[in-house]
């Protein structure tokens, strides 16, 4: 198998790369953003072409959510024209595309978890070019995967867990988001997900389409920074307990609003290709490689 990897020094491209460099059955390219700009599309088609890979995983995209609200164009270029040229491409070279979107495609307002048939309804714009995406890469390549994942953290560049260990050094009690629930997911099990997918794909199934993937159990944003420090404090990596207040949405406010609700139900994916949710909890077990 041949895999083409864009974004490779995003969180889930840096963990897709480190695993695939143990896996001598995998021949892989991993380009970063200078390396393969996907928003180029005669460069997407260049290297698709030359490389020929039998699978193409679009680990790029525009993830700054706020940011997103006053950078539309450039927002809409990565996530959904960048994955529109690399659908297009796969489908030229008969190859498939597994492409990762966002539990922001949904309104939030939703009572329980959202399915992948659920209404998609983005609140902000974001998830509205991340929606975008998922349309584009459906329609230009039938053999498309797109895997929505949702509060994503990794030893690999900016996010939550970082966040809350950086914080833990100068603070001893904080006011987090408590009333916005979904499932913190670790992007190196996206990554495992992704490649036993593709391995799949390759065996022949053509289970095609869309898949939720995220972490369980569920929580708010309060109780996920709880079980942060909680791991901290047992593994001596803060000497005092770090007292986490719930805050409402209203008293932090953001450019982009967020779903309240996006809990995502991951039963297709166990169904059609035997895999469970991110253990998240599990993944915090080693704090100090989030440092
Ligand atoms: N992070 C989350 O909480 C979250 C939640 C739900 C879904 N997701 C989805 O999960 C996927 C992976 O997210 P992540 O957290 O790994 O993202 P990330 O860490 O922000 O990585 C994205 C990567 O894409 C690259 N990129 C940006 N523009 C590009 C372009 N034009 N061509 C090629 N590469 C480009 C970036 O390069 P530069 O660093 O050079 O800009 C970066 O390395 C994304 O599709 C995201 O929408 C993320």
């Amino acid at each position: 198998m041949k895999v083409l990897i864009t974004g490779k020094n995003g969180q889930v491209g840096s963990c897709l790369v480190s695993q695939l460099s143990n896996m001598t059955e995998i021949n892989f390219l991993a380009l970063s953003r200078e390396e393969l700009d996907i928003t180029n599309a005669e460069q997407v088609s260049k290297i698709v072409n030359e490389y020929k890979p039998s699978v193409i995983i679009n680990a790029g995209a525009y993830t700054a959510v706020d940011k997103a609200e006053s950078e539309v164009e450039l927002a809409n270029a990565i996530n959904n024209l960048g994955p529109k040229n690399l659908a297009k491409a796969a489908e030229k070279v008969n190859a498939a595309i597994i492409h990762i979107s966002t539990d922001y495609v949904f309104a939030g307002n939703k009572e329980g978890l959202y399915t992948e048939t659920d209404e998609v309804n983005p609140q902000g714009v974001y998830g509205q070019t991340k929606l975008a995406g998922e349309q584009s890469v459906a329609q230009e390549c039938d053999d498309h995967i797109i895997l929505r994942t949702a509060w994503v953290f990794s030893e690999f560049g900016n996010n939550f867990v970082k966040t809350m260990l950086r914080l833990a050094q100068t603070r001893k009690t904080l006011g987090v988001v408590g009333d916005q629930f979904g499932g913190p997911t670790y992007a190196g099990d996206i990554a495992k997900t992704i490649v036993s997918i593709a391995q799949q794909l390759q065996q022949g199934s053509t289970k095609f389409g869309v898949y939720n993937y995220s972490g369980y159990p569920h929580v708010s944003w309060q109780e996920f920074a709880k079980e942060i420090f909680a791991k901290a404090l047992s593994q001596q990596e803060v000497d005092t307990p770090v007292t986490v207040n719930a805050i409402a949405t209203s008293e932090y406010q953001t450019p982009a609003k967020r779903p309240a609700n996006s809990k995502l139900d991951c039963n297709k994916i166990k169904t059609n290709f035997s895999i469970q949710p991110s253990n998240w909890k599990a993944a915090l077990n080693n704090i100090q490689q989030y440092k």
